[in-house]
């Protein structure tokens, strides 16, 4: 079986990982099985430069097919901010509810067609023969300007999902699942993995 090494320490990630890859015949470590393994820190300036930095630490550290995801929100009016800083938005070691009251002060006043917003995840896929294969996956909606909904995390309650017509807080994960950045991203990787699995070599 093809060991694939997830880029993560986060053992809900290396589930989800898991159960996406097990129908392909494919094991996947974690970060966690690598006790000496870097933390490479995450200076691009893009979700795709970040993927990128954190896959190929891991595949140069263990040698095998690694994969690695970045994600966050894009906020037109702000030109693109959080970004990549999504996660520290409110500075080193923020928690959500800083991040969320940052964005809605940011966003004071601004009317509804003027919030426009997306998620983004990027998934980086590093090869032992250095090839490099980028999945992206966006959803787009709109910032309230109040948050709605318990579910999720991070910035859920303040992103109105056009799929939807709901926060991704008020949503069950099933139906965020299917229409959400990380979601898209998934289902294009997916639709590669029989043209990667056991063929790491020749990606
Ligand atoms: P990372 O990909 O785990 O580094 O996530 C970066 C940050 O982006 C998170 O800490 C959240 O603030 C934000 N983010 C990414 N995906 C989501 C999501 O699905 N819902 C809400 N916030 C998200």
């Amino acid at each position: 079986m093809e060991k694939i090494l997830l880029a993560s320490r986060n053992p809900g990630k290396a589930a989800e990982f898991r159960a996406l890859f097990a129908p392909f015949g494919a094991a996947i470590l974690s970060l966690a099985d690598f006790p000496g393994a870097p933390s490479p820190e995450e200076t691009g300036a893009s979700f795709e430069e970040n993927a990128v930095i954190k896959a190929e630490a891991a595949q140069r550290f263990a040698g095998i097919l690694s994969l690695a995801d970045d994600s966050g929100l894009a906020v037109e009016a702000l030109g693109g901010a959080p970004g990549v800083r999504s996660a520290r938005f409110a500075g080193a070691g923020a928690d959500d509810a800083a991040n969320n009251r940052l964005l809605l002060e940011k966003l004071a006043g601004l009317p509804p067609e003027r919030r426009r917003a997306s998620f983004v995840c990027v998934l980086a896929l590093a090869s032992p023969a250095g090839r490099l294969r980028i999945f992206r996956g966006e959803t787009h909606g709109r910032i309230l300007s109040w948050p709605r909904g318990t579910g999720g995390f991070g910035y859920d309650p303040l992103f109105l999902s056009d799929d939807l017509g709901l926060t991704f807080a008020e949503a069950g994960s099933g139906a965020k699942g299917r229409v959400s950045h990380r979601g898209r991203a998934f289902a294009a990787l997916a639709a590669e993995l029989p043209a990667c699995v056991g063929k790491a070599e020749r990606l």
